[in-house]
């Protein structure tokens, strides 16, 4: 396969070094890093030429609901390193790449930085929470609607697990509303919580505007992670 992504493997493969560099000097790092030297999804990611191991948890979702094809147009919010986004562009073929299919549309937001990627509008720099950048999606899909609306946001964890779940959900609210505004009737919703109070009041929201709402652990994301996904599809209203 060839590898369209050098750049940024680069993370990945200091994972390694910085693991073997650690070995010899025997820092309380190891275990981390061990972890993420000896995980299939990691070498996977590697090998698949991905910027990220969970882009496998998309691939997974996908695998079992088979929401994202060829043609479609889907909002990634929350998107930097961009593995969502390489994911959503193999399944929309966004960058034509296979010429017997119709070709869709990927945009990638985050509030960070995010490498260009063939295929993706890419708005870097780009905090959800902000009218500019609802703007900003809105030309980008000049007048169209969105099949599909992926958040994999998460906030800056501070270790404290209630204050993080409050975080989190209030910016999975906030990718909702963005569902609300520019998916076509129905749409499909997918979004990264960690699992908390708020988890059924969320999925009660979800379902007002939602057929379908389920939540899923793909086997890629960790057993001792409170992250789960929610996906939803057929967007009513
Ligand atoms: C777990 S990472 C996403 C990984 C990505 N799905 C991938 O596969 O490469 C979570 C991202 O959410 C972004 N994020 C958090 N709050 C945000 C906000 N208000 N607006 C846009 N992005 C945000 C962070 O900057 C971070 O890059």
């Amino acid at each position: 396969m060839l590898v369209k992504y050098k750049i940024d493997l680069k993370p990945l493969v200091l994972i390694n070094k910085l693991f073997f560099a650690s070995k010899k000097t025997g820092t309380s790092s190891n275990i981390w890093l061990e972890r993420q030297r000896k995980d299939p999804y990691v070498k996977r990611a590697v090998k698949e030429t991905y910027r990220a191991r969970s882009a496998f948890k998309l691939i997974e979702i996908n695998d079992k609901y088979k929401f994202i094809k060829p043609g479609d147009t889907v909002i990634d919010i929350g998107a930097c390193p961009g593995s969502w986004s390489q994911v959503a562009i193999q399944l929309t073929n966004s960058d034509n790449k296979d010429s017997s299919k119709p070709k869709g549309k990927v945009i990638s937001v985050d509030r960070e930085f995010i490498n260009p990627i063939e295929g993706a509008d890419v708005l870097s720099y780009a905090d959800i929470t902000e009218k500019q950048t609802q703007i900003k999606i809105e030309n980008l899909l000049n007048g169209k609607k969105a099949n599909s609306v992926i958040s994999d946001m998460a906030p800056n964890s501070t270790g404290q697990s209630t204050f993080d779940h409050d975080a989190i959900i209030e910016l999975q609210e906030k990718a909702l509303e963005i569902a609300k505004e520019f998916l076509e009737l129905k749409g499909h919703f997918v979004c990264k919580i960690w699992f908390g109070d708020r988890t059924n009041d969320l999925t009660k929201k979800l379902l007002k505007n939602f057929e379908f709402v389920k939540l899923i652990k793909p086997p890629a994301s960790r057993n001792d992670s409170a992250e789960i996904f929610i996906f939803c599809s057929n967007f009513k209203s």
